[in-house]
């Protein structure tokens, strides 16, 4: 079941040109908090991808719900799920990127509804269960995982509740050089890799981001995929 949606959305930050240059079996936890103390790489802003899928099939009464981000980044999906009435558990392997999300989550007036946790979810995934587990963009340059990160996401949803992958699907149109070996399953692969028993396909397509300027300001677009799956009917 795929389908391309279109999602109005304000501008995305561009991919860097960072990941060309990085070697495979460098230390993840030193890539990404490097990457995270050189500079501020994305908005702080929650991702289309996610705002769009909740808007499209809300989830009733998120007051007391609990979710789960995994590779958080520096908070922005984290504290807008806050901001909606979610109880967050936002973990991401760069303390830098947790620090700053939790700043921005005091900014917010959230700072109550999350805890942020250092994780390397390839070897130190968080115990628990929640309504809602979510990740966005969880790629990376160096050795990762992911499909196995993804089984336990699966698995660490509470019955009925609801897991949401959102990946890159694509480079933005002006990269003309990807960078190799990058792995960008369909919504279909990710959705055939969880392996998964007793659950309902709710969304597994394309969304095609209109906005994502070049690091030049060169206009571009990328395609995304958004896999959403309930656990049970
Ligand atoms: C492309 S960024 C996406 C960040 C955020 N979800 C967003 O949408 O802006 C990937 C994130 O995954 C985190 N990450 C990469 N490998 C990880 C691992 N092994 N364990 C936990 N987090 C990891 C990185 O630190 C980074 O914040």
């Amino acid at each position: 079941m795929t389908e391309e949606v279109s999602v109005p959305t304000h501008s995305v930050p561009a991919a860097r040109h960072w990941i060309h240059d990085v070697d495979p079996a460098m230390d993840p936890t030193a890539l990404w908090e490097r990457f995270y103390s050189e500079g501020e790489p994305w908005s702080g802003r929650p991702n289309p991808g996610l705002v769009g899928e909740l808007a499209a099939r809300p989830i009733a009464d998120t007051a007391r719900a609990t979710a789960l981000d995994l590779g958080c980044g520096t908070g922005g999906d984290a504290i807008w799920l806050a901001e909606q009435g979610w109880q967050v558990d936002a973990v991401d392997i760069a303390p830098t990127a947790l620090a700053r999300g939790a700043a921005g989550a005091r900014a917010a007036g959230v700072g109550d509804r999350i805890r942020w946790a250092c994780h390397n979810l390839d070897t130190d995934f968080p115990a628990g269960a929640w309504d809602l587990v979510t990740t966005s963009y969880l790629h990376s340059p160096v050795d990762l995982d992911r499909e196995r990160i993804l089984r336990r996401a699966a698995a660490a949803v509470a019955p009925g509740g609801t897991l949401i992958i959102i990946g890159h699907l694509g480079f933005p149109s002006w990269m003309t050089e990807p960078p190799p070996h990058a792995d960008l399953p369909t919504p279909e692969e990710i959705v055939a890799s969880l392996d998964l028993d007793g659950w309902t396909v709710i969304q597994a397509g394309a969304v095609v981001v209109p906005s994502v300027p070049s690091p030049e300001g060169e206009p571009g677009t990328r395609t995304d995929s958004v896999v959403r799956l309930q656990r049970g009917g």
